[in-house]
């Protein structure tokens, strides 16, 4: 087995040889989230919206909701790949982060692909219709809120959906027994909730911060 550790050189050569390169509108967005300082590190890389891109490719994805939308690079990656007609649900709570995403989305085409509700995510997850219709899911926000996100997500994913977790390897803290705290925790309960569930089938990927693919069963 090779280990060894992914530099920005490796990841930026990754990103430069997959199918979808940056475009101006997405430089301006990546730009527009590193003004805003620290925060910047919580937007995903070119590399990992690749994949998102082509997982919304792979499942065909019509319906699909987002968890944690930030200023929009993610939802932008979703929103690229879905089939004709297709909508994502992007939850957050900040309509400051959110604007910058707006503003991309709709310079980048996929606009009227994106509905945006602005509440804490749980309120709007369990608004949502109970039937088993989503294509496509990414868990990106407030770690000790993953749980409940996943049993208001699981019944509503269709047989043969996904479900994307994105930071569950928390910098490979995660398996560092001497670590604790509320996000590492939280994930680790998360990680434990998801590896016996039986509706579904799980990879975790040691890509990125560690990204859990699940795919739902047949009932
Ligand atoms: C890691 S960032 C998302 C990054 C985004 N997926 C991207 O790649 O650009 C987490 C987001 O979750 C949002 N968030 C935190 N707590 C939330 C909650 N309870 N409900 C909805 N969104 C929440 C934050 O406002 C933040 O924008």
């Amino acid at each position: 087995m090779r280990n060894f550790l992914v530099t920005d050189a490796i990841r930026d050569y990754a990103a430069q040889h997959g199918s979808w390169l940056p475009d101006d509108v997405v430089r301006d967005l990546q730009a527009r989230t590193e003004a805003l300082g620290g925060v910047a590190g919580m937007q995903i890389g070119d590399d990992e919206g690749q994949l998102l891109t082509m997982m919304a490719r792979l499942v065909r994805a019509r319906q699909a909701v987002e968890v944690g939308t930030f200023t929009g690079y993610s939802s932008l990656c979703i929103a690229r790949g879905l089939a004709d007609g297709g909508t994502l649900i992007c939850c957050d709570v900040s309509e400051e982060w959110t604007a910058i995403g707006r503003r991309a989305w709709d310079k980048s085409g996929v606009g009227d692909r994106i509905d945006l509700r602005i509440a804490p995510a749980l309120e709007t997850l369990r608004a949502m219709p109970a039937d088993p219709v989503l294509d496509l899911v990414f868990i990106d926000a407030d770690k000790p809120n993953y749980t409940a996100y996943w049993d208001e997500l699981v019944p509503r994913v269709r047989p043969g959906g996904v479900l994307l977790a994105d930071n569950v390897l928390w910098s490979g803290e995660i398996a560092d027994e001497s670590v604790s705290g509320e996000n590492v925790d939280a994930l680790r309960a998360f990680n434990e909730r998801v590896a016996v569930d039986d509706r579904v089938e799980v990879v975790v990927l040691t890509a990125f911060d560690g990204l859990t693919i699940a795919r739902k069963l047949d009932a």
